[in-house]
């Protein structure tokens, strides 16, 4: 997601750090440990990890959603780093990510990054769209463009445990659920894929306008109930440590 629309995120889309509260308590962040929150977005969970008396710093490889979180919470530190080529010389006790490994590729240069990037013992906890999230969204998408669009990566427990695992973590957590998500409101897919697929959506001959409604009219009998868009999101949820080594 390289052009972000700030406004769109922070009034239509707050409900992904809503559900990010599971995650955050999983990090249990405790006063004085220094944490690293990958893909902040803007900023509202770093800031609620910075309450806790933790050290925190976000990163986000949007310009523009750094600069939000920035003028949102000018007290906490926030970067614009790449999530699958970043660097820190001092190390975390922790990694949380809520909402973004799946954006970041290829996901095997995002670990490596975030194994650098611990303290040994350290650990990795992270939310994301696992194997299956947003079939449908995905599928009805492609059946209305010429050439398919699927930048994301949704993988299996086995699939991520075994990467986590060749970089030297131990997974001692990992679980992948359906979870249904609410886009409010008649306009709420369209507002998603302005959202996360806008800018792309922008480069076929057909008019995104034109996309968003003939995508609205596949989904409406699957995922249109009660006056609301209900989004077939499936999370994985990992906890990961980073192994001691030894010589
Ligand atoms: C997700 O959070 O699962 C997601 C959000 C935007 C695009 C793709 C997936």
């Amino acid at each position: 997601m390289n052009r972000w629309n700030t406004e769109l995120y922070e009034e239509k889309h707050s409900f992904v750090w809503q559900y990010g509260q599971k995650v955050l308590q999983l990090l249990a962040p405790q006063p004085n440990e220094r944490i690293l929150d990958l893909g902040c977005g803007t900023g509202q969970l770093t800031a609620e990890i910075a309450a806790t008396g933790a050290e925190v710093v976000g990163i986000d490889s949007s310009e523009q959603a750094i600069a939000t979180a920035k003028k949102n919470f000018p007290h906490i530190e926030f970067l614009v780093a790449d999530g699958a080529n970043f660097f820190f010389d001092k190390t975390f006790d922790a990694v949380f990510s809520n909402a973004a490994l799946h954006w970041i590729q290829p996901p095997a240069k995002a670990i490596e990054c975030i194994w650098r990037s611990l303290k040994p013992k350290g650990r990795l906890v992270a939310e994301f769209g696992g194997k299956g999230n947003i079939a449908a969204i995905v599928t009805a998408l492609n059946s209305v463009l010429e050439t398919p669009y699927n930048p994301w990566y949704f993988p299996s427990i086995a699939e991520y445990s075994n990467l986590l695992e060749r970089q030297g973590f131990e997974v001692v957590y990992a679980t992948l659920r359906d979870r249904p998500t609410k886009l409010e409101g008649e306009k709420g897919l369209a507002n998603w894929l302005e959202m996360f697929a806008g800018s792309h959506l922008e480069t076929y001959s057909e008019t995104k306008d034109q996309i968003i409604a003939q995508t609205e009219t596949r989904l409406k009998p699957l995922l249109y109930r009660d006056d609301n868009w209900i989004a077939d999101y499936r999370r994985i949820c990992i906890v990961a440590i980073k192994k001691q080594q030894y010589l």
